[in-house]
């Protein structure tokens, strides 16, 4: 949590907050802890991906709907190509704060606070940018408010009709071979849409053609923030915090006797918990009963982000504990966090073939498990960033500073998501014969 200079400012801004509009409704929440609680059941796949932080100079149309457009192509290849639907989440409209490792960096030996995200201070590498103000959280409210119509108008106006799947494509990425790939399927998917529709199966009968469910999430770090736009449900009498549908406990902040992770016991929102190597079950179990103690399937999603190098070693024990116990929790990978690295020009990146490999372990794990990998959360961006390693482009370090756009995390662009879209269809299409579809035997 960020020390604010003024407490009567920090205050003021917290009291207008609490009379702005909720983002989200509680009704919505509960409908996405309905979904994951299907998920749970191994009948869907969690597609979970944005920005590392949002930021306020990159905001514009054009940006929201490019993600949305790489989730929308996921999530129709997940479909199509593992018969699996799909529960699309976005690290969006409020992912503005970011956990530090450090209080401070250093800049042009400037020693100085570090940067923690659009809506606690600012990115410019001075002693006063840095300083924390209260008022950014109300334009990270009015950002997410916008962020979130947009997404509404175009998942349920007619963008994400699934006779438009040929458009979601991206104008850069017509060459590479994930599109090719996608191309191909679309063709497929028109095909048998047209057939459906000679069966009667058309947009205009049925809504699933016609629109999409598309959820926000973020880490809910900045309890000032979190608070403020927690509401009580009028129809039900619980509080849920309207800041967004899904929020997630980061791996720094998910102690169980910390402030996040109490703030969190009091909303009714679906959950996720990160979990890196340290997150033994000893330490997990106490968190997970405190957050639902009547192991409600859909409240608690965990977050695996052990990283290439550990997660062999680490996950197994984790998960064979919690499902030996008993706990409904969702399985969702997370291949970002435990793989950053500095390249030697200074840049923080990731290599596209660790994230791959770890999801592919990930996977392994499920299968001699014979559990159900629920989903994928991934840093990504629909445009064309250079910020990742390999791909099908090969990106060198060399080519790290031609576009190196994010804020914070290195993200995977529209086309090396693309192909872990491949990736993982193929993946969840194999675990799904090898240990049996759940959803056939329910
Ligand atoms: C993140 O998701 O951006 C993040 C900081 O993750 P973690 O808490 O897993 O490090
Ligand atoms: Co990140």
């Amino acid at each position: 949590m960020p020390s604010y200079n003024d407490a009567k400012a920090l205050r003021d801004v917290e009291k207008r907050l609490e009379l702005l509009p909720p983002l989200v409704f509680a009704g919505e929440a509960r409908a996405l802890e309905k979904r994951l609680a299907q998920a749970v059941a191994g009948k869907s796949f969690v597609l979970q991906g944005g920005d590392c932080a949002e930021s306020f100079v990159h905001y514009s149309a054009d940006q929201i709907r490019d993600l949305l457009k790489v989730m929308l192509e996921m999530a129709v290849i997940l479909t199509f190509s593992a018969a699996c639907p799909v529960i699309k989440i976005g690290r969006v409209a409020g992912q503005f704060a970011k956990p530090r490792s450090s209080p401070t960096e250093s800049h042009d030996g400037q020693e100085l606070p570090s940067y923690r995200g659009d809506c606690i201070n600012d990115i410019t590498p001075t002693l006063e940018a840095r300083q924390a103000d209260p008022e950014r959280m109300i334009q990270a409210y009015h950002q997410s408010s916008g962020t979130l119509n947009l997404l509404r108008a175009f998942t349920q106006g007619g963008f994400a009709d699934l006779h438009k799947v040929h458009s979601w494509t991206h104008k850069f990425v017509h060459d590479s071979s994930a599109h090719i790939a996608y191309r191909a399927l679309a063709e497929r998917i028109a095909e048998s849409l047209a057939f459906m529709e000679a069966c009667g199966v058309t947009s205009n009968s049925v809504a699933q053609v016609r629109e999409t469910d598309f959820y926000t999430s973020h880490e809910a770090l900045l309890l000032h923030y979190e608070e403020a736009l927690t509401r009580k449900d009028s129809l039900t009498g619980s509080f849920y915090n309207c800041s967004a549908h899904m929020l997630w406990l980061g791996e720094r902040t998910r102690a169980p006797e910390g402030a996040h992770a109490k703030f969190l016991r009091g909303v009714e929102n679906p959950l996720g918990i990160k979990c890196g190597p340290s997150a033994t079950a000893e330490r997990i179990l106490p968190l997970i009963d405190m957050l639902n103690p009547k192991n409600r399937p859909g409240r608690i999603s965990l977050i695996v982000r052990m990283g290439v190098n550990e997660i062999a070693e680490a996950f197994p024990k984790l998960l064979q504990q919690i499902e030996k116990e008993g706990r409904k929790v969702l399985w969702i990978c997370d291949p970002m966090h435990g793989n950053t690295m500095r390249a030697k020009n200074g840049y923080k990146t990731r290599n596209f073939k660790t994230i791959m490999r770890e999801i592919e372990i990930f996977f392994a794990i499920h299968r001699a498990e014979k559990t159900w990998p629920g989903g994928i959360h991934l840093e990504m961006t629909g445009d064309s960033v250079t910020e990742c390693l390999g791909g099908a482009r090969s990106l060198e370090e060399a080519n790290l500073q031609d576009r190196y756009h994010t804020h914070c995390d290195p993200r995977l662009n529209a086309e090396q998501a693309l192909e872990v879209g491949f990736l993982v269809a193929n993946l969840l299409a194999n675990h799904q014969k090898n240990v049996g579809n759940k959803r056939a035997a329910n």
